[in-house]
């Protein structure tokens, strides 16, 4: 028994180890989905290969080619989506009266759950799930986990992830770290081990700091836009009292409430910055010179183009 639980051990570091230690997120994202399938089709492969010579290398280019993205701290989308976020809990007492007013306005939150909470209040995270909100992991006892072992942050995350599977009755998909800490290493490792993205936050109400309900409200209708994930507490009082008037203006300013990971699918990378500066510079600033020198040849008044006529009289 014991070497089998130290073999267990030792293995369990040594693929913390490897992962920790890899650089690129790209590879340790790649090999466990790559493994699934490959176990099946031992003898079916022959026949696809002869009937479906043209697909077969089409699915397969664009899986490793496509960048993982590790972190979201908001997401770009074409529409007036957001997810608003309340972590460190279940609470025995704040967790279910804000339900009720999720409930009433028919809101699906994200809750980041602290894993020792769910041991102690299983019904509660069990009663967010039913009510149609989704819950990540945010560790078992909500430590830095920047200043912990490897073997440490398996620990409070892997507890975590099995007794949300086990009381809430879902398998969680994303992670939020305590106080946004961690590294680049960690959140490859984390992605490589339960395909958790990690979600960080765009507005951060400060209401654990503050606890103040009106503080709360304005600071999030001031910095909410589309694609934000709101960063709050279910843990204390005056965030819940906040609640139904922070969620009412938001959905009068015409947001429309979301969890993570529905926000995560709507997310498409931004474009647009590299178009404009592209097509603006060459067609357009020639079109005008000719344009200004024109004017300026004939009027002889306007003051602006001196510099460009000058050039322009010489051909
Ligand atoms: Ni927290």
């Amino acid at each position: 028994m014991l070497r089998l639980l130290a073999f267990t051990v030792l293995t369990a570091a040594a693929t913390f180890t490897a992962f920790a230690e890899g650089s690129a997120p790209a590879a340790p994202a790649a090999a466990p989905v790559a493994a699934e399938p490959a176990a099946n089709p031992a003898s079916p492969a022959k026949p696809a290969e002869t009937t479906d010579t043209a697909s077969a290398p089409t699915p397969a280019a664009p899986a490793p080619a496509a960048p993982v993205k590790l972190t979201f701290t908001r997401c770009n989308v074409d529409g007036p989506y957001i997810a608003i976020t309340f972590d460190d809990g279940p609470h025995p007492t704040q967790t279910p009266r804000l339900l009720a007013m999720l409930r009433e306005r028919k809101i699906h939150a994200t809750f980041f759950l602290v894993g020792q909470c769910v041991a102690e209040n299983p019904e509660i995270a069990k009663q967010i799930v039913q009510e149609g909100h989704e819950v990540g992991n945010h560790s078992w006892s909500h430590p830095n986990l920047l200043k912990l072992s490897a073997d440490s942050v398996r620990d409070q995350l892997e507890r975590t992830h099995n007794v949300i599977t086990q009381e809430a009755g879902v398998v969680p998909l994303i992670m939020r770290p305590p106080y946004g800490n961690f590294s680049q290493q960690q959140r490859a490792w984390a992605h490589a081990t339960w395909n958790y993205p990690t979600i960080i936050w765009d507005v951060d109400s400060l209401d654990w700091k503050h606890r103040n309900p009106a503080k709360t409200e304005s600071i999030i209708m001031a910095n909410t836009r589309p694609g934000s994930i709101i960063l709050c507490h279910d843990i204390h009082k005056t965030t819940v009292d906040a609640m139904p008037s922070v969620l009412d203006k938001l959905i009068a300013k015409g947001f429309k409430f979301v969890t993570v990971s529905e926000l995560i699918k709507m997310h498409h990378e931004p474009i647009a910055p590299l178009v404009p500066a592209k097509v603006a510079k060459a067609p357009t600033l020639t079109a005008k010179k000719a344009a200004t020198a024109a004017t300026s040849l004939k009027d002889l008044d306007t003051p602006k183009p001196k510099a460009k006529p000058k050039t322009k009289t010489k051909p």
